[in-house]
C-alpha cells in the first residue's frame, strides 16, 4: 500500500518549506580519479579516464614519491617531486538539488589549480593555500545524466616555496547546494563588541544573494545557541533584495552572562542566520563564535577577558610528517593535543592561510592564533613562488582569508606577512599601508602584526605605521629597546629560536652551543658526519637562539605579549643546517613522526604547573665515558643518584632553565629525585641489554570507520626487560588485516630516504611511527610488526561505525 500524507501536514510542510532542506552540505571527497601526468583534454567530459587510479581525498601526490635531491622542489622543499596532476570525479546531482544553486569549495589546492564542470572551466586558482568556491548551477545535468568535475593542479614550476609544499587537493571539498536566495559564503560575520561577565552584546552582519529573476521581501532571523545548544538570544528583521545584488544586514543581539571563550574554557557559540520568505525557510547557515575580548598593550603585553597571559605559542607549517600535506583532522588533532600537554596555547600559522580544520579545533582546544597570508609580497624568495601571482591575486586572496578567517574567537591577530623582502624596499611602506587597509576594512576587530626580521624602525613596514603590533623575529636581544624604538605600540616575538635537533642525539659538552650553519647556507667544517643535531638544547642557527636564551628573553619583558617557537614540529624540506640527503627540519620541540624531543620538557616545566622532571641522556655509554647528565624540572632541587650513590643534590643557577652534572660513566640506575609541591617525582633511566622485542602502543585504540580517522601507532624497540633501547634501529615490517591501512610510517630522521607509504621501516634512536587509517567498514584491523631477531607484536584497533 502507498504511503500517504495526511493532508494537514502536506500543507503545512508546503507553507513552511520543512522537508525541504535549504542548504545541502555534502563532502565531495570521495571517489575521484587521478593520473599524475600531464594529459590533454583531460577536462572534457567525455575523456577516457578509466586507467586513472582512483582515490580520496584529502590527497597530496609529493608524499607518495621518492626522494632525490634532483626533484626541482630541491632538499629544501623536502626534495620529494613536483609535476601536473589531474583529478576527476564523476556524479550525479541528487534530487534534493533540484532547483537549487550549486557550489563546489576546496578549501585548498596546492597550487595553480583550474577547475572544470562539465567541460566549461570554473576559473583558475594559483594559491596554493587560500580556499575558493566556484558556482556550477548553469552547467550541471539533472537526474540521472553524469556530471563531470576535473582539476588540473600544476605544482611543475618549481622551486616556490621554501619549505615542503606538498601538491594536489590535499584539504577538503564540498559541495553546497542552497536556494536561490541564500547567505553568501563567508557571509556572515559575528562581533562582540561590548563584553562583561553579566552581558554580552553580539551584532550579526549577514549578506543575503538573491539569484532569483527578481526581487523579493524577506525574514533574516539571527539566533544565539549557547555552548550547551539552549537558544538565548533571537531577533528578526525584514529586508527586500534586489535579484543579484548582495543585501547586508546588521542586527544587534544580547547575551546574558555569557561563558567567556578562553584558553582553559574554550566556550563556543553558534550565531544560526534564517532566511525566510513568508513562511519558507530558504536558508539556515550556523557560525561558531566565542565571547571574549583580548587587548595587546605595550606594557602590559597581552591580556584575555581582562586577564594577563602570555602567548606561549609554536609557528608550525602545514604538512603533517608521513602524511604529507593531507589534512586529516586526526593528525591535526594529535599535534594539538601534544602542543598542549606540552603548555603551548597559541599556533601561528606559518606562513599562509591554514586549513580551515585546524582553526575549528583551536576554537574548540582553546589555542590563540596568528593568523598569516603572505611569505612574500612582489618581492619573490624562491623563483618561482607567489610574487609571480602577486599582482593580480594579492587583494582577492588576502580578502578570501579574512573573510574566512574573522569569526574564529581562536584568531587574534592577523599577520599581513612573514620576513617580507619590502622590508628593506621603499615600496614595503605603501604595500603595508594597502594590505593592513584591506584586512582592517573587513575585520576591524582584531590588531595586525608582520613578522619581521629587519627590527629597525627605518624598516618600511615599520615606518608605515600600519602595523598594530610589532612582530620580531629573532633579535631577542633587543626586546628591551623595543619600548624606546616603538614607544605606545604593543610587542609581540613573532618567531623565536631556531634551535636544531635530532631526537636522541647528544653532543658534549653539553654547555658549549654549536652555531650552524655559518651563515645561511654555508656548512661549517665542525658538522655531524651523520647529519644530526643535538638535543641537548646547544645547537642553533645564527639568527636564532637556543630555547633557554628565548625563554629567559620572554619571561624577563612583562610587556612581549607572547612568542613562537620556530616550530612545534619537524617539518619536511628546510634541512638547515645541513645539506642533502637531510630533507626535513631540525627546528622542530617534535620530530616529524611527533615524537618529542627533550626540549619538549623544557617547554612543559616553564608553561605548565605539572610536576616536571626530564632526565637525559639515556644511560646506553661506553665504560670511561663522562656524560652531561641534564634535567628539565618544574621541581626547585634535584638530586642525581647513581647505582644509588648520591651524586649531589643541585637547584637550577641563576639565568638557566635547566640543571646539569658532569658524570663518569658505569652502566646501572640513574636516578632524578625532587618535590614539586611537597610530592616526591622521580625519573629513572637505566643501562638496557640489546634489543629482544618489539613493543607496540596505539594513540588510540578505538577509531572511527569513516576512512579518515587514524590510530597513531609508537612502535618500540625494547631490551628482555621490556625497556626501549636507545640507539635501536631494527628494520621493522608491518602487516595489517581487517578494514584498515598503513596511511604512513616514520621514525623522525631527518636524513632517512625510506619512503613513507610503505609497511616496513627502520627504526631510528629506539622507535618509529604507523600510522594507520580505517578504510571505511567496521571491524577489528589486526597490525602485526615483526623484525629480524625479535619477539614481534601485534596489536588490535576497532574501528566502530561513525
Ligand atoms: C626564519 C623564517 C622561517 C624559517 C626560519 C628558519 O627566518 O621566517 O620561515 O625559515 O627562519 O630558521
Amino acid at each position: 500500500m502507498k504511503a500517504r500524507i495526511p493532508l494537514l501536514l502536506a500543507v503545512i510542510i508546503a507553507l513552511t518549506g520543512c522537508g525541504r532542506e535549504p542548504r545541502i552540505i555534502e563532502s565531495f571527497n570521495t571517489g575521484w580519479t587521478f593520473s599524475l601526468d600531464s594529459v590533454e583534454q583531460a577536462w572534457h567530459p567525455d575523456f577516457d579516464d578509466s586507467g586513472w587510479r582512483t582515490l580520496d581525498l584529502p590527497h597530496d601526490w609529493s608524499v607518495e614519491g621518492s626522494f632525490s635531491a634532483d626533484h626541482p622542489a630541491t632538499p629544501g622543499g623536502g626534495g620529494l617531486p613536483g609535476g601536473i596532476g589531474w583529478y576527476r570525479k564523476s556524479f550525479t546531482l541528487p534530487g534534493r538539488a533540484r532547483g537549487k544553486c550549486v557550489f563546489i569549495e576546496f578549501d585548498g589546492v596546492y597550487q595553480e589549480s583550474e577547475v572544470w564542470i562539465n567541460g566549461h572551466s570554473l576559473g583558475k586558482r594559483p594559491n596554493g593555500y587560500i580556499s575558493f568556491s566556484y558556482q556550477m548551477t548553469g552547467y550541471l545535468r539533472s537526474g540521472d545524466s553524469v556530471n563531470v568535475v576535473a582539476v588540473k593542479v600544476d605544482n611543475s614550476r618549481q622551486p616556490n616555496s621554501r619549505w615542503y609544499s606538498g601538491s594536489g587537493i590535499y584539504r577538503d571539498v564540498r559541495l553546497v547546494m542552497t536556494e536561490p536566495l541564500h547567505v553568501d559564503q563567508w557571509g556572515v560575520y559575528v562581533t562582540t563588541p561590548s563584553v562583561s561577565r553579566e552581558s554580552a552584546e553580539v551584532h550579526a552582519a549577514t549578506k543575503v544573494m538573491n539569484r532569483h529573476q527578481t526581487g523579493t521581501e524577506l525574514e533574516v532571523t539571527s539566533l544565539v545557541v549557547d555552548p550547551s545548544g539552549k537558544t538565548v538570544a533571537r531577533m528578526s528583521s525584514d529586508i527586500s533584495v534586489e535579484e543579484n545584488r548582495p543585501v547586508e544586514i546588521l542586527q544587534e543581539l544580547a547575551v546574558e552572562q555569557p561563558r567567556l571563550w578562553s584558553v582553559e574554557d574554550p566556550a563556543v557559540y553558534t550565531l544560526v542566520t534564517e532566511i525566510r520568505t513568508g513562511r519558507i525557510l530558504t536558508d539556515r547557515v550556523e557560525t561558531p563564535f566565542g565571547i571574549r575580548t583580548f587587548s595587546f598593550d605595550h606594557q602590559e603585553g597581552f591580556s584575555l577577558n581582562g586577564t594577563h597571559m602570555i602567548l606561549k605559542g609554536v609557528c608550525n607549517h602545514h604538512d603533517l610528517g608521513a602524511l604529507g600535506a593531507a589534512a586529516y583532522p586526526r593528525a591535526i588533532v594529535r599535534q594539538l593535543e601534544l602542543l598542549k600537554e606540552m603548555g603551548c596555547n597559541a599556533i601561528r600559522t606559518s606562513h599562509n592561510p591554514p586549513s580551515p580544520v585546524l582553526l575549528d579545533l583551536c576554537d574548540r582546544m582553546g589555542f590563540l592564533v596568528m593568523d598569516e597570508t603572505f611569505d612574500m609580497w612582489k618581492l619573490r624568495k624562491t623563483r618561482y613562488d607567489y610574487h609571480l601571482f602577486w599582482d593580480e591575486w594579492y587583494e582577492r586572496d588576502l580578502r578570501d582569508h579574512i573573510l574566512r578567517d574573522r569569526n574564529h574567537p581562536s584568531v587574534v591577530l592577523w599577520s599581513i606577512g612573514n620576513e617580507i623582502r619590502e622590508q628593506w624596499d621603499e615600496s614595503g611602506e605603501a604595500m603595508a599601508i594597502e594590505l593592513a587597509g584591506i584586512v582592517r576594512e573587513l575585520d576591524p576587530t582584531r590588531p595586525i602584526t608582520s613578522g619581521c626580521n629587519n627590527t629597525s624602525a627605518e624598516n618600511y613596514i615599520h615606518r608605515s605605521g600600519a602595523i598594530d603590533v610589532i612582530g620580531f623575529n629573532y633579535h631577542q636581544n633587543e626586546f628591551v629597546e623595543v619600548p624606546e624604538r616603538f614607544p605606545g605600540i604593543p610587542f609581540i616575538a613573532a618567531e623565536t629560536t631556531s634551535a636544531l635537533a635530532t631526537r636522541g642525539k647528544y653532543d658534549m659538552p653539553s654547555d658549549s652551543v654549536r652555531i650552524w650553519p655559518i651563515r645561511y647556507g654555508e656548512e661549517a667544517p665542525e658538522m655531524n658526519g651523520d647529519h644530526t643535531c643535538s638535543s641537548y638544547d646547544n645547537c642553533r642557527v645564527p639568527w636564532g637562539s637556543t630555547h633557554e636564551e628565548a625563554l629567559l628573553a620572554m619571561n624577563e619583558n612583562r610587556f612581549v605579549s607572547g612568542m613562537f617557537v620556530w616550530t612545534g614540529f619537524d617539518y619536511l624540506g628546510e634541512p638547515t643546517p645541513y645539506r642533502w640527503p637531510s630533507r626535513s627540519s631540525y627546528f622542530g620541540i617534535l620530530d616529524l613522526a611527533g615524537f618529542p624531543k627533550d626540549a619538549y620538557y623544557l617547554y612543559m616545566s616553564e608553561w605548565t604547573n605539572k610536576p616536571v622532571l626530564h632526565l637525559f641522556p639515556h644511560w646506553n655509554w661506553q665504560e670511561g665515558d663522562t656524560i652531561d647528565v641534564w634535567t628539565y624540572t618544574s621541581c626547585r632541587e634535584v638530586e642525581l643518584l647513581l647505582n644509588d650513590e648520591s651524586l649531589g643534590m643541585k637547584r637550577k643557577p641563576t639565568g638557566s632553565l635547566h640543571m646539569q652534572w658532569r658524570v663518569p660513566y658505569t652502566p646501572g640506575r640513574l636516578v632524578a629525585r625532587g618535590t614539586h609541591n611537597n610530592e616526591t617525582v622521580e625519573q629513572v633511566v637505566e643501562t638496557t641489554g640489546p634489543p629482544a622485542a618489539i613493543r607496540l602502543e596505539a594513540d588510540r585504540e578505538t577509531i572511527s570507520a569513516d576512512a579518515m580517522d587514524l590510530s597513531f601507532v609508537t612502535v618500540k624497540i625494547v631490551d628482555a626487560l621490556g625497556r626501549e633501547v636507545p640507539k635501536a634501529g631494527n628494520h621493522v615490517r608491518f602487516s595489517l588485516e581487517g578494514p584498515g591501512e598503513i596511511a604512513g610510517v616514520d621514525n623522525g630522521l631527518q636524513t632517512s630516504m625510506e619512503p613513507f607509504k610503505a609497511s616496513e621501516r627502520d627504526a631510528f634512536n629506539g622507535r618509529c611511527l604507523a600510522i594507520i587509517r580505517s578504510t571505511g567498514e567496521p571491524n577489528v584491523i589486526r597490525l602485526q610488526a615483526t623484525s629480524e631477531g625479535l619477539d614481534p607484536a601485534s596489536l588490535e584497533i576497532i574501528a566502530e561505525k561513525p
